[in-house]
């Protein structure tokens, strides 16, 4: 199969790449920006070809779907919820011109599209777990623009008969994760003995997903899903924050829990998610294989062992950026 995947530099796309490439045999083109979340670097041993373009650029994602593309699947997102509170423009700009992009050249050209999306587009959830039926509801400019890309995605089957299918997955975490997201953020700050700052009162719930089980999620729908669906990818473990940080207190070498610092919460925090993948493992047989106690030692692991990766990503914008997340926060 011949795959053009969109925003395949950044972290779940070059996991997905990965498997791919060297599982299933595939033949890629990784499509990407390359905005400080995606990096050459990801791809290493993948052999993908890459094409540097914004998914908004209608000229060349059509050019890009026409060269003999078998499936596109859509990663390419701004994705930290932080920075749609601080700057929103390129989430718009992204989830609605890119994503209009893309399933317009899916349409124009015939190739079906599996469109990456995310569980925080319904909300936040107190008990039980979301189900595809589950109505939206986004609360950042984040979760909101990503369910607006869903609706247009879905759209196009209802009013075109475009081959389009949605993944939805829950909190993901793994190699390759840029260190602004709690858990590669948590295990760089633990490493080098800086604050941990923990917001609110690290009772917020995340439904944890290793990566290889969220891209072999991908995989099962590309196959075997059905046009017009929604599938929701969920994790096989919930956690508060707080016992996420204390859990890689534990595992990162000469780190201690004085470290956890608590602070001022996100605006609009949602408190729980819980997504249901029965669909899933009904309909397609997809399961998750990796517990959080696996994944998260596998995780900090490859974080210790890859300072190559991760020494040169932290000074400079992400530097620029932290400071004006936490910067009076830890003051
Ligand atoms: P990421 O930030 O690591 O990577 C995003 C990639 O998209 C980067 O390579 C970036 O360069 C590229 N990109 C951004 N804007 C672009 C544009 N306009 N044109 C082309 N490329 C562009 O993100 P991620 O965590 O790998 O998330 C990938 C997808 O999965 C997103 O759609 C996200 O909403 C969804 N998702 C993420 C999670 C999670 O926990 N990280 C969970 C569920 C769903
Ligand atoms: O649920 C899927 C979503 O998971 C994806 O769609 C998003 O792209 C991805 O960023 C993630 O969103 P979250 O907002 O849940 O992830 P984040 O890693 O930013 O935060 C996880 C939890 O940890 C959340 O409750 C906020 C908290 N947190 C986060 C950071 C960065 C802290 O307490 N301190 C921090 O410094």
């Amino acid at each position: 199969m011949k795959l053009l995947v969109c925003g395949g530099a950044g972290f779940i796309g070059s996991n997905f790449v990965r498997q791919r490439v060297l599982e299933n045999g595939d033949e890629v083109v990784v499509y990407d920006k390359l905005t400080y979340a995606g990096r050459e670097e990801n791809l290493e041993g993948t052999g993908a070809k890459l094409i540097v373009a914004g998914i908004e650029d209608r000229e060349t994602m059509l050019a890009a779907v026409s060269d003999g593309i078998d499936a596109v699947v859509n990663f390419a997102a701004e994705t930290h919820v932080d920075r749609s509170i601080q700057e929103p423009d390129a989430f718009v700009k992204t989830h609605a011109l890119g994503t209009y992009s893309v399933v317009e050249a899916c349409r124009q050209t015939g190739v079906p599209l599996v469109q990456i999306s995310t569980d925080e587009v319904y909300g936040s959830i107190e008990e039980g777990s979301f189900t595809e039926e589950s109505p939206l509801e986004g609360n950042s400019p984040y979760s909101a623009t990503k369910a607006g890309g869903d609706m247009l995605v879905q759209s196009y089957f209802t009013t075109f008969g475009t081959d389009v299918k949605i993944c939805r997955g829950s909190n993901s975490y793994g190699p390759y994760q840029y260190p602004e997201k709690l858990i590669p953020l948590m295990i760089l700050n633990a490493l080098r003995g800086d604050k941990l700052p923990v917001y609110g009162d690290g009772l917020n719930v995340r439904n944890w997903l290793f990566v290889e089980d969220f891209a072999r999620g991908i995989s099962a729908v590309l196959e075997g899903g059905k046009a017009g669906e929604v599938y929701n990818v969920g994790g096989p473990s919930e956690a508060t924050n707080i016992e996420v940080v204390k859990r890689i207190v534990e595992l990162v070498p000469g780190a201690d829990e004085s470290l956890i610092t608590y602070v001022e919460d996100r605006p609009g925090h949602d408190r729980r998610y819980s997504l249901s993948a029965a669909k899933l493992k009904r309909e397609i047989g997809w399961e998750a294989q990796v517990q959080f106690d696996e994944g998260i030692e596998r995780t900090v692991a490859w974080y210790l062992d890859r300072k190559d990766w991760w020494e040169p990503l932290i000074d400079g914008d992400y530097r620029a950026y932290y400071e004006r997340q936490y910067g009076a926060r830890l003051a």
